[in-house]
């Protein structure tokens, strides 16, 4: 097994034992690419919302929130283009019965390609030592020039095809890259076929009169659709942002990877209104101010990277993602896109109300340009459980496995514990809890030694456990044990808070 995978079985394996993340039904055998989060994922979760909706609304005096509904009128969804073209290419192997995304399969292609170019710099790296020049080899040497060609050949086939929904040449790609099923092996492949990723359903209680809905499959539209609610209770001057939290739904072709693609999730969105023309200007001020709210969560730089969008949306004039390491590779966290006014316009057009925004220093009433900040929370999850899960062999020789969360996002910040469950004990560790309980998210633990309390904590990567012994009723002292370091102080109760929000002070 290759050890990525063995990576992720772990930390799936871990999530579930320590109640971050369950299959969702897992008595009747669980539902496809649908997953719960448990007490300490929930945690979690919220630690990340609130650190994004801090950062996001109220750190910025010209953003505000709102919360609007998952059902919408269908309308909405035929002004986005959803209904038309929110559609993944399928395709069939006939003989393993697998389905997968047809551009998918093509891009893996891609991917592959660019892996051979690395090795050919590593190899040649290693062949010159100093003296190598990365950008003049790869500008040079044939068998990269080769390989490069071979990928422009690729997309130039791929994008086209795409874009004009040419199934059958989709397919040709396929066939002429001889692409294999990853699992069979197998080339014999069906045709390719569109499928719409909404779900639908219907409203109103009687089967004449009822009307198809679809669960929303982004967040944003409940935005764009308020603007001027917003723009106008708020009185919101542009440039300006609304962010959202929310679920979003989408009927995946292929769900895979635990909960970075799932069929229920969660979006953090923020729509910033700009005046038109000063798009692309702005685009490039949210791209740098994303990338360092998620370098502020303490996980190291080389974990992210930009992926600069060749082929564009038919809404956007720029786009780019945040793509982090997962355990299988960088793949999209967040997507920056520059929407245009393409969807104002397109509400403007199916509803027949002007949303127009009136410009006190243009002396004018435009429909503003968009840009998108678009984050999904389960794969923000993901990450900051990926990079967290840790196993270590202490000098003891015994091991542990510790979540190194960034304090700020722990689920749990302070665990309580009596060292033996007599001589009241318990009752002065209670005590410590109920005053600590207001401020931060405590646990209280009686159960099992104490060090098999300690591994439990690091386990759900709780910054703090607070012992209480018997010393701790001559002079109200206790012991403070700090997750990453094992170190152990003796501190009175009294410091306890003080050092919890030392360790807390990361802001967004
Ligand atoms: N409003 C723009 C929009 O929805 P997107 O690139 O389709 O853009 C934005 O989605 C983010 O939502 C992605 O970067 C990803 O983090 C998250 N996301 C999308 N589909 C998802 C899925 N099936 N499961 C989990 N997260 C998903």
């Amino acid at each position: 097994m290759a050890k990525s995978e063995d990576i992720l079985k772990k930390i799936i394996s871990h999530a579930k034992e320590y109640g971050f993340v369950f299959p969702s039904s897992e008595i009747y055998d669980g539902l496809s690419a649908v997953y719960d989060y448990g007490q300490y994922g929930v945690e979690l979760k919220n630690n990340i919302k609130d650190y994004w909706w801090r950062s996001m609304v109220q750190h910025h005096e010209n953003i505000v929130g709102i919360d609007s509904a998952i059902f919408m009128h269908p309308t909405i969804w035929k002004a986005s283009g959803h209904v038309d073209a929110f559609n993944d290419p399928m395709i069939d192997n006939k003989d393993s019965k697998k389905r997968y995304r047809a551009d998918v399969l093509i891009e893996d292609q891609i991917v592959k390609i660019e892996g051979k170019i690395k090795k050919e710099v590593d190899k040649a790296r290693k062949r010159f030592g100093d003296s190598f020049d990365e950008e003049k080899y790869l500008s040079e040497n044939p068998r990269v020039l080769g390989y490069n060609e071979k990928i422009e050949g690729i997309k130039n086939r791929l994008y086209p095809a795409m874009d004009g929904n040419d199934l059958e040449a989709i397919r040709q790609l396929i066939i002429d890259l001889d692409i294999a099923d990853p699992v069979s092996g197998s080339k014999n492949w069906t045709d390719v076929r569109q499928f719409n990723l909404m779900f639908s359903t219907r409203i109103g209680s009687l089967s004449e009169t009822s009307n198809e809905i679809f669960l929303r499959p982004e967040t944003a539209q409940g935005i764009f659709v308020n603007f001027l609610n917003v723009q106008k209770t708020a009185r919101m001057k542009i440039p300006f942002g609304i962010a959202q939290i929310g679920k979003a739904f989408r009927n995946e072709i292929v769900a895979r990877q635990f909960i970075f693609r799932m069929r229920e999730f969660e979006q953090m969105e923020m729509q910033f209104f700009v005046r038109p023309g000063e798009e692309l200007k702005w685009f490039e001020y949210w791209k740098e101010e994303r990338m360092k709210w998620h370098l502020s969560m303490g996980i190291p730089a080389g974990k992210y990277r930009f992926h600069d969008h060749d082929k564009l949306a038919h809404y956007a004039n720029a786009a780019s993602d945040i793509e982090f390491d997962f355990p299988f590779g960088f793949k999209e966290l967040e997507g920056i896109h520059s929407r245009t006014d393409f969807d104002l316009a397109a509400h403007e057009q199916y509803s027949g109300k002007k949303l127009q925004y009136f410009d006190p220093e243009l002396n004018e009433s435009y429909v503003p340009f968009v840009v998108e900040t678009s984050l999904g929370l389960d794969r923000t999850f993901l990450s900051v459980l990926s990079h967290a899960y840790t196993e270590e062999k202490l000098e003891d020789g015994s091991e542990r496995v510790v979540m190194h969360f960034s304090p700020v996002l722990a689920p749990i910040k302070a665990t309580i514990l009596p060292l033996i469950k007599k001589d009241g004990l318990p009752e002065k560790a209670l005590q410590i809890f109920d005053t600590l309980k207001f401020d931060y998210m405590c646990q209280y633990d009686e159960k099992d030694s104490i060090g098999r309390r300690y591994r439990r904590q690091d386990a759900i990567g709780t910054p703090y456990c607070i012992t209480v012994d018997h010393q701790t009723q001559e002079d109200n002292t206790v012991t403070i044990r700090e997750r990453d370091s094992m170190k152990q102080d003796r501190i009175g109760i009294d410091k306890i808070r003080t050092v919890i929000d030392e360790r807390l002070k990361t802001d967004p």
